[in-house]
């Protein structure tokens, strides 16, 4: 591990009973990037990130994050970054500046420190406004930004966001990436998990679990030029659902989803684009004729999360 690494994770592994949730992982974390992590439920993104903080004890493997390993010293991991975990819990009945208050208590931080840093916070993450608002009446995004403000108060090196915008519209996931990457850009590391994909275009580098194992990574470029994932073809029709239909079941087809108003279709390798073609024209079904595009990450997902 060097000063350019802020987690370093080997063979890191987690069993509950029989169940092995994450399955002896190994990857590493650059200082100052934004690494997403994807995968479907279940597959052990929220197990690994507990175990990387300190908070789950691990069943074997080792995780170091920021120069300390997390099992021999985990408060010294804690005291340097922030966690949001997945549905971070606010208190109802306490105002947003109140939950600030707690927080920064927490962090040993008192007097005119502490509310310069509460009010600095507020600002940033657009809550200045809603200070005396209790978190019980904030809208969801706001929400989120408030359990945000809280990881952040201490000005971590690193943060760890598990699933910091489930269901907050689009509007307010935008801004609230807007406030990760600017803190990247400021040099914050930041580990985060989403389900929505085109966030994920936000990232430096991703890696992809499945079943408690990492089944692709690499920067989201280099993710949709993986050989696996095999050509990509776009088809468009007015009866998308009727040319879905028609080719899905095709032995030569191997994944295919609607993307938009169009049909994107993975096919092993662009000599099936022809009989792609033809087995649409065969059914009577109006196409433009399939032509390659590059994937999007949609796309990468479902072709390595369901290997064929
Ligand atoms: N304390 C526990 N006891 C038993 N099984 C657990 C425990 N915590 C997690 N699991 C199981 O481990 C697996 C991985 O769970 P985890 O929460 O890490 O998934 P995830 O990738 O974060 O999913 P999601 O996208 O739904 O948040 C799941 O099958 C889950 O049921
Ligand atoms: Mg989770």
């Amino acid at each position: 591990m060097n000063a350019t690494t802020s987690v370093h994770v080997e063979r890191l592994g987690k069993r509950f009973g029989d169940f092995v949730a994450v399955d002896a992982i190994s990857f590493d974390i650059r200082a100052g990037e934004i690494w997403g992590f994807l995968g479907p439920n279940g597959s052990g993104k929220s197990t690994t990130i507990r175990m990387v903080c300190g908070v789950l004890e691990p069943s074997s493997g080792t995780a170091d994050v920021l120069g300390f390993d997390v099992a021999r010293d985990p408060e010294a991991v804690k005291l340097r970054i922030g966690y949001m975990s997945q549905g971070s819990t606010l208190w109802a009945d306490l105002t947003v500046q109140e939950h600030l208050r707690f927080y920064a208590g927490l962090y040993g931080m008192q007097g005119s420190e502490r509310e310069e840093r509460i009010a600095a916070w507020m600002q940033r993450v657009g809550l200045g406004e809603r200070r005396a608002q209790l978190a019980g009446s904030l809208p969801g995004g706001y929400r989120k930004r408030l359990a945000l403000a809280c990881t952040l108060l201490h000005s971590p090196q690193m943060i760890f966001l598990d699933e910091p915008t489930a269901g907050v519209d689009p509007v307010s996931r935008r801004e609230f990436w807007d406030i990760i990457v600017g803190l990247a850009d400021e040099g914050t590391t930041v580990m985060v998990t989403t389900h929505y994909l085109d966030e994920a275009e936000h990232c430096n580098q991703l890696a992809m679990i499945y079943n408690g194992k990492i089944v692709a990574r690499g920067s989201p470029e280099e993710l949709k030029h993986l050989p696996q994932i095999g050509t990509t073809v776009e088809v468009l029709s007015n009866d998308t659902v009727g040319v879905l239909d028609a080719i899905e079941h095709l032995p030569f087809v191997r994944g295919a989803g609607l993307y938009g108003s169009s049909l994107h279709i993975s096919l092993s390798d662009a000599g099936e684009i022809e009989s792609l073609n033809a087995a649409i024209a065969a059914r009577g079904l109006s196409a433009g004729a399939a032509h390659s595009v590059l994937p999007s990450l949609e796309d990468v997902f479902s072709a390595v999360v369901q290997p064929q």
